[in-house]
C-alpha cells in the first residue's frame, strides 16, 4: 500500500458539477478516481434485482452480509462489483435512481460503505466524490472541498442532460437525512460553479490542491540532500 496517500474530497450539491470536475481532476494529477455515488447505486439496483422491498430496512441490512463484493480498480476508476459482475449501466436507471436515496439513509448501510470507502486508499492517492466525503469517510485529509451552483443553473444542467428532477426536493432529502447528511465540512474551500465553466471549476480545484501539495511537501521536509555524518 502507498504511504501516507493523498485523498482529494469533493463532496456537494447534486449538478453541482462534482462528476465532471472529481474526472478531470483526478486524470489530471493520474490518480484514481471514486464515484461513491455509484455505489450507493449499486446496492440499490442489487436490491431490486433481489426483489427487496425498497422500504424493508430489516431486509437490506440482512443483504449486507449476503451479497459478494469486490472493489475493483481498472483504468483509474474504483467500483464495485456484486458476483463479479459490474451493474455499469443498470445503476444509473429511473428505477435504481428512484431506489438509491432510500438506501443511503439506513445506518448500517452507511456504516458498510465507509468501511469499503476507507478501503480505497489501498489503489493509491484518490479523487473521491460524494456527500459526506470531508466530512465523515476522510474527515482527516486537508484537501477538501464542497461544489455548489444555484438552483437554476443546477436544474438547468441536468435539463440538458435530458434529465427531469426536481432537484429542491433532492436536495431536502440530502441535507436532511438523518445520518451523515450533506453538509459543508470543516475546512473545505466552497466553490460556487453558477457562473463557471467546467475548465475553470477544474482549473480552480487544481490550484488549490497544488498550493496545498506544495505545503504539505515543505512539512514533510523533503529535500533532495545526501545523508553526512
Ligand atoms: O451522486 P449520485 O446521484 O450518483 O448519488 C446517488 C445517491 O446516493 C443520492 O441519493 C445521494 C446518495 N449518496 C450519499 O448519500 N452519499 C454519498 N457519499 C454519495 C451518494
Amino acid at each position: 500500500m502507498k504511504e501516507n496517500p493523498v485523498v482529494i474530497a469533493i463532496d456537494g450539491t447534486s449538478a453541482s458539477g462534482k462528476s465532471t470536475n472529481s474526472k478531470r481532476v483526478a486524470a489530471a494529477l493520474g490518480y484514481t478516481y471514486v464515484d461513491t455515488g455509484a455505489m450507493y447505486r449499486t446496492l440499490a439496483w442489487y436490491c431490486l434485482q433481489q426483489n427487496i422491498n425498497i422500504e424493508d430496512t430489516k431486509a437490506i441490512t440482512a443483504a449486507l452480509k449476503k451479497w459478494r463484493t469486490k472493489l475493483v480498480c481498472a483504468d483509474k476508476a474504483v467500483y464495485l462489483t456484486v458476483d463479479g459482475y459490474h451493474p455499469a449501466q443498470e445503476i444509473r436507471t429511473s428505477a435504481t435512481s428512484a431506489a438509491v436515496p432510500k438506501v443511503a439513509a439506513i445506518p448500517a448501510v452507511r456504516a458498510w460503505m465507509k468501511r469499503k470507502q476507507r478501503q480505497c486508499v489501498k489503489f493509491g492517492n484518490i479523487v473521491m466524490e460524494g456527500r459526506d466525503i470531508g466530512s465523515e469517510i476522510f474527515p482527516e485529509t486537508e484537501f477538501k472541498f464542497y461544489l455548489d451552483a444555484s438552483l437554476d443553473e443546477r436544474s438547468r444542467r441536468r435539463e440538458a442532460d435530458g434529465i427531469i428532477e426536481n432537484l429542491a426536493e433532492r436536495d431536502k432529502r440530502d441535507t436532511q437525512r438523518a445520518v451523515s447528511p450533506l453538509m459543508f465540512s470543516l475546512g473545505a474551500i466552497p466553490i460556487n460553479t453558477s457562473e463557471m465553466t467546467p475548465e475553470e471549476t477544474t482549473k480552480l480545484l487544481l490550484e488549490k490542491i497544488y498550493e496545498k501539495l506544495a505545503k504539505r511537501q515543505n512539512k514533510s521536509g523533503t529535500t533532495n540532500k545526501t545523508d553526512e555524518i
